[in-house]
Formats: structure tokens, sequence, C-alpha cells
């Protein structure tokens, strides 16, 4: 091959690898790299097999009742279960409604879980169950709002926040939330506590059937208790309220002995 052949070879090659993008000629004489030994593989650094990650299994039951035992009075109480963040219900919720009523009352009132207007308000029963709660107390001088202390209720719910298309909360949900429950119970240390409806007596007695477990005496943590229909019921079945007044007859004679 003659030199002018040579330089046109090397030329259209040249002009190849600069269409390609190389700018710089690095090294003095070519290299093939093709031609080279492959570069040895380097062998990876010896480390300690890994131990599989350890993913700790949190129970919210647990969780719930380390933090309501640590609750000291009704307002650290109350900052806990809104602190609380396992329960799926909460996500929905607007507020977390805690009580209403007077702290220290003689009667305490265990509603289901708040309503659109409670979930609004974030106080428990001020939709038409809750008028309708406060006109059953009235008939036998019970009140939240009672100007003597001796006559005064204080309301809370087993959940406090309003569960989607206000549906009943489940079993595991009411077992998350049954430590504040009784934690609040303590702290509020009423002389008598009434159960308002199903979820009330299943998270606090274990049972449901409220027409059968309605009107009988039983005991919470040690105190008497009154299974009662919930007042959203006695709005749909008014015959109902016939045994209601029987039970707030018998919670009036309990209160004054
Ligand atoms: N029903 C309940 O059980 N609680 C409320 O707060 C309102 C309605």
């Amino acid at each position: 091959m003659d030199s002018h052949n040579t330089y046109w070879q090397d030329r259209a090659a040249l002009e190849w690898q600069v269409e390609l993008g190389v700018t710089d000629a690095i090294l003095d004489a070519p290299l093939d790299r093709y031609d080279l030994d492959p570069a040895p593989v380097k062998p990876a650094p010896a480390t300690e097999p890994v131990a599989p990650l350890a993913i700790p299994v949190i129970d919210p039951v647990d969780v719930a009742r380390a933090a309501a035992d640590a609750a000291v009075d009704l307002p650290s109480l109350a900052a806990a279960v809104a602190a609380y963040e396992l329960c799926e219900i909460k996500r929905g919720a607007r507020n977390a409604v805690f009580a209403d009523g007077q702290p220290g009352a003689r009667v305490m009132i265990v509603g289901e879980a708040p309503g659109r207007e409670e979930d609004r308000a974030g106080r428990p029963f001020v939709g038409q169950a809750g008028q309708m709660l406060d006109r059953m107390l009235a008939a036998i001088d019970l009140g939240r709002a009672h100007g003597n202390k001796d006559r005064a209720v204080y309301i809370t719910n087993v959940m406090p926040w309003r569960p989607p298309s206000n549906r009943t909360p489940d079993a595991d949900e009411i077992a998350m939330m049954l430590p504040f429950l009784r934690r609040h119970i303590a702290l509020a240390d009423p002389q008598i506590i009434v159960l308002m409806g199903n979820t009330p007596c299943q998270a606090l007695l274990g049972q449901k059937g409220i027409t059968t477990l309605r009107g009988k005496w039983t005991e919470v943590s040690g105190k008497p208790c009154l299974p009662m229909f919930h007042p959203a019921y006695l709005l749909r079945n008014t015959a109902a309220k016939r045994e209601a007044w029987t039970d707030l007859l018998a919670l009036n004679v309990r209160l004054k002995t």
C-alpha cells in the first residue's frame, strides 16, 4: 500500500472518530484497546455477613396501654389520645372528641363514637342523639352543665374519632382504644357508669346484646354500671323508650342511695 493510500485511509479513520465525538488525542501512538488483556477482576472486599433487618412488631394495644398509663390527669390523657396514631379511623376525622360535662361528676356516660356533628364540634353527643340524651338526663334532673355538682354527668365515647360513614368500630379498633377508656374511667373516677348501646358493652363488658343487657346492673372497674339503650336507637324505636324510662328511674334511685 503506498503512502498516498495510507494517508487517505488514516484521514478517513480520523474523520470517522471526530464524527463519533473524539475531540483530543491523548497518546502519541494509537492504542488498540480491543487488543489489550482484559483488566483483572478485583475480588470484592470481604464483608461480614449482613443479618436480616429485624423489623419491630408494634402492637397497637401495647402502645395504647403505655400511653394511657402514662397519663396522670384528664388533660394529659386527652393529649395522649390525640397523639395516638395507630387507629385508622383517626385518618378521616376532623377532631378528636374526648369528653364533655363535668369531670368528677357522679355519673359517667359512655357512648359509641362521634357522628358528623360531634366530629365538627369536637364534643360528644351534640347531634340529634345528643339532644335526646340531654332530654333523658333532664327527666331525672341530671345534666352535663347541671349547676348542682351532685346532678352533673361526664360524657365520653369508646371511640374518640368519627368512623367513616358512621360505621360501628370493629373489635380491633375497640381493643386499641380500650386502655384509654379504662384510664379515662380511673381518672374521672365516677360513682356510676352508664353504657349507651352495644359498643361500650362490647368494650367494657366483653358482651353484646343490649336488649338483654340493658337494665341489669353490673360492674366495670369495680363501679356499678348500667347498660341502657342508645339514644339514637330510641329515636328510631320509640316503643323502647318505655324500658329506657325504667332504666333512668333505676339510675336515679341508685344516685339517691
Ligand atoms: N353517638 C354516640 O355514641 N356518641 C356521640 O358522641 C354521638 C352519637
